[in-house]
């Protein structure tokens, strides 16, 4: 486990677009694992500065999207798939075919969690993972449970998952209950994995995450594991692992 303290979240961003971006010139098609959410905003816009100064090349990635919403459709503003195109997707010159996330439309659990395995394992696998992670732990919308789900699954999200991503709907009703996540042993098998975090509200779960025991309490835990796991956070977020 590598850990990386930057000094701010333009930092943390930089550091991270900067991985991000040696693993497409060192594989021009590679697959890169994708994550929605506040904090990998700075890193798709430095990204996004860099291919249009023309310094990376996106012509060739396929980019997989950790989680959707089950029930959302792609051009639904709140959906996963409408945050990626609009945050990064539309900005660069990525192939739309060469573009996944999770089907939410598709309302059979079973067809759609299949479909995304197999759509990983025939594309090779995950070269990159870029992970951000919840107050509670959870990587993707693999929430903190008894055990490790491994394949991709459907999930109830748990009510202060619903109020933490309330912000982005109109009110808590309009948050979808269910969603579709890639599993805990999918993430593990990716070659690298890239977790950035930012804000004081991520100080003590990183600490319980990377400085307490493994357990499916806490997800994200299981990436101590990880034969190559990288961690950015900035101040903030990094105050309570006392390094
Ligand atoms: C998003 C995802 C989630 C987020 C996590 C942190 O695709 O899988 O696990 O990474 O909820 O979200 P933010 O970045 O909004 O704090």
């Amino acid at each position: 486990m590598k850990i990386i303290k930057a000094k701010t979240y333009k930092d943390m961003s930089r550091k991270a677009a900067n991985i991000i971006s040696a693993q497409v010139i060192m594989k021009p098609n590679c697959v890169l694992g994708l994550a929605t959410g506040s904090t990998p905003i700075g890193l798709y816009e430095q990204l996004i500065d860099w291919y249009q100064k023309g310094d990376i090349d996106f012509s060739e990635v396929t980019t997989i999207n950790l989680d959707e919403y089950r029930g959302l459709s792609g051009d639904n503003p709140q959906s996963y798939r409408y945050f990626m195109d609009e945050h990064f997707f539309k900005h660069i010159n990525i192939r739309p075919e060469n573009i996944n996330v999770p089907d939410g439309t598709n309302l059979d659990v079973q067809a759609e969690c299949t479909r995304y395995d197999h759509l990983i394992m025939d594309k090779g696998g995950i070269d990159l993972q870029l992970l951000g992670i919840g107050n509670n732990g959870h990587i993707g919308f693999n929430e903190p449970d008894s055990a490790f789900e491994l394949g991709t699954h459907c999930i109830d999200l748990l009510e202060s998952t619903i109020e933490a991503n309330a912000r982005f709907f109109e009110n808590e009703d309009e948050v979808p209950r269910q969603a579709y996540t890639m599993g805990i042993k999918t993430i593990m098998q990716a070659h690298k994995v890239l977790m950035i975090a930012n804000g004081k509200n991520k100080a003590a779960i990183l600490k319980e995450a990377f400085l307490g025991p493994v357990t499916p309490r806490v997800p994200a835990s299981i990436l101590q594991m990880h034969p190559d796991f990288t961690l950015i956070g900035d101040e903030e977020a990094m105050s309570e692992m006392n390094l």
